[in-house]
């Protein structure tokens, strides 16, 4: 076999395609499948997102009211995991994929502009099937999106992102929205509300960008 060319080809090919999928595939998952089982929705919701998630029904009343309900203390941090799952259908669906990766990673110090360089932790939860890494970047990377803007500045930028960023090439997505960007429909309250959630288990969430006040600390994720 080792003598003939197509023995080599076979091992180059097939032989360390399988090594590689061993190797970076199988022997990761069962190394920490035990040590960081994967979370669901429900557990990724914390202080952070909840107080985010709060102040859309503040912000928008009428389309919360008529998309999510109402928020009580029993049912809100059900209807938010649900409002995440949501938006991530909305973000796969829409393709913003293709113009934004989520993940920061450990080169030309990336953590200077978007913060802490990413963990695989991170990515072991049911919000993040399919993950959406992403390998374009048309525009900035998402992963610590969450706390960086509020609850309006994205609705104004979705249904017009010129109106901010006045040379973004980003389409506008007026289908978020039932007329004006005071009206967002269930795709925009899902999408901002998955914005916002990005990054929600930093412990530096609300003061990374220093733009609100309410810090948590590690032990009350
Ligand atoms: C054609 C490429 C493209 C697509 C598609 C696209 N974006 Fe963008 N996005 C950009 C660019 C470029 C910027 C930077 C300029 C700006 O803020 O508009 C940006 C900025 C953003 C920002 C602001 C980040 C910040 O804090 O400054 C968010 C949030 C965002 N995009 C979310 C989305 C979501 C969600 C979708 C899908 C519904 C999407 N984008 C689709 C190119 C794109």
């Amino acid at each position: 076999m080792f003598e003939s060319r197509s023995g080599i080809f076979f091992i180059a090919g097939v032989g360390f395609f399988a090594l590689a999928f061993v190797a970076s595939g199988l022997v990761p998952i069962l190394m920490y499948a035990d040590k960081y089982p994967e979370k669901k929705a429900i557990e990724m919701v914390n202080r952070n997102i909840l107080i985010q998630f709060r102040d859309l029904q503040t912000r928008y009343p009428e389309p919360f009211k008529k998309y999510i309900g109402e928020l009580t203390p029993e049912n809100e941090a059900a209807k938010c995991a649900e409002t995440i799952r949501y938006g991530l259908k909305v973000y796969t669906g829409e393709g913003c994929w293709h113009c934004h990766s989520q993940f920061v990673r450990p080169v030309s110090r990336e953590m200077e502009r978007w913060g802490p360089v990413s963990k695989s932790w991170e990515y072991q939860n049911e919000l993040q099937r399919p993950v959406m890494f992403g390998t374009r970047r048309v525009g900035p990377d998402l992963i610590r999106e969450g706390g960086r803007r509020s609850n309006d500045w994205h609705a104004a930028h979705f249904f017009k992102p010129q109106s901010l960023a006045p040379d973004s090439v980003m389409p506008e997505y007026k289908w978020f929205f039932e007329g004006s960007p005071l009206k967002p429909n269930d795709r925009g309250l899902a999408l901002i509300t998955y914005m916002q959630w990005l990054g929600s288990w930093m412990p530096n969430y609300f003061t990374q960008y220093k733009s609100q006040g309410q810090a948590i600390s590690e032990g009350d994720q």
